[in-house]
């Protein structure tokens, strides 16, 4: 299964049309299975912005296009508005004998994380229909810091209990964007990918607009980091470091 995993977007005044059209072209041609969005679709949460959001992101050629929540969405009642644009911000997708769970962690009027007692629940519930499944979680902010991110803040609040629930139920990988800077960590038998952002102009130091293409091969992931109209290189730390460097 071939995926592409983007974040984000931040439609709104930050918002980069023409970088965002050129990764919409780019990723058709790859023709992926699913795309993951893993939330920032608007700027401050507003109807416009999410307007602007669905609108692009029915620009992607897929089969299943799943889109969660994240703290810029959740802005100003925007956590009202997202249902109606993109159904229940957390979901379960099954596509063959992989099991896609999107969280949400995002809270009104809140820039850090939180997946909650009832969550986390839910999700343990979810699991009883996809034990023998490849099994990828999905969510806005990160679960372990990032370097180069400066003070650690808005990670999720109770990152601790969800790692641990991951490594219990032998999760595979684990999708998040918020930070704005693409990086991977391994935990264990869990990888663990961070998206930078697909499409707007607030990038963190010098880092380009990227997005991951990750193929699922069995137990395999073979995971690559796209810059917008540049280069692609295996999603690694070493490579990270190299290739998305503006310098
Ligand atoms: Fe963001």
């Amino acid at each position: 299964m071939l995926l592409v995993h983007l974040s984000d977007l931040h439609c709104g005044p930050k918002f980069k049309e023409e970088t965002f059209l050129e990764a919409i072209d780019e990723i058709n041609a790859l023709n992926p299975d699913v795309a993951i969005v893993t939330g920032d679709l608007t700027e401050d949460g507003l109807i416009g912005e999410f307007k602007e959001a669905k609108r692009y992101l029915a620009l992607i050629k897929c089969k299943r296009l799943i889109v969660g929540s994240g703290n810029h969405d959740a802005r100003t009642t925007g956590y009202l508005l997202f249902p109606k644009f993109f159904g229940n911000p957390s979901s379960v997708t099954k596509i063959d004998d992989i099991a896609i769970i999107m969280l949400n962690s995002s809270r009104p009027d809140r820039d850090d994380g939180e997946i909650g007692y009832n969550q986390g629940l839910w999700m343990k519930n979810q699991l009883e229909n996809c034990k023998d499944a490849f099994k990828i979680i999905a969510l806005h902010h990160h679960l372990i810091p990032v370097p180069d991110t400066g003070m650690e803040r808005n990670i999720v609040s109770d990152a601790g209990d969800l790692l641990w629930t991951l490594t219990k139920y032998g999760f595979n990988l684990v999708l998040c964007g918020h930070r704005h800077r693409p990086w991977t960590w391994t935990l264990g038998k869990l990888m663990i990918i961070h998206a930078g952002t697909v499409s707007t102009d607030r990038l963190r130091g010098f880092y380009q607009n990227t997005y991951n293409i990750i193929q699922v091969e069995g137990e395999k992931i073979v995971a690559s980091l796209k810059v917008v109209g540049g280069q692609e290189c295996a999603l690694n730390q070493v490579s990270i470091e190299a290739v998305n460097s503006l310098f």
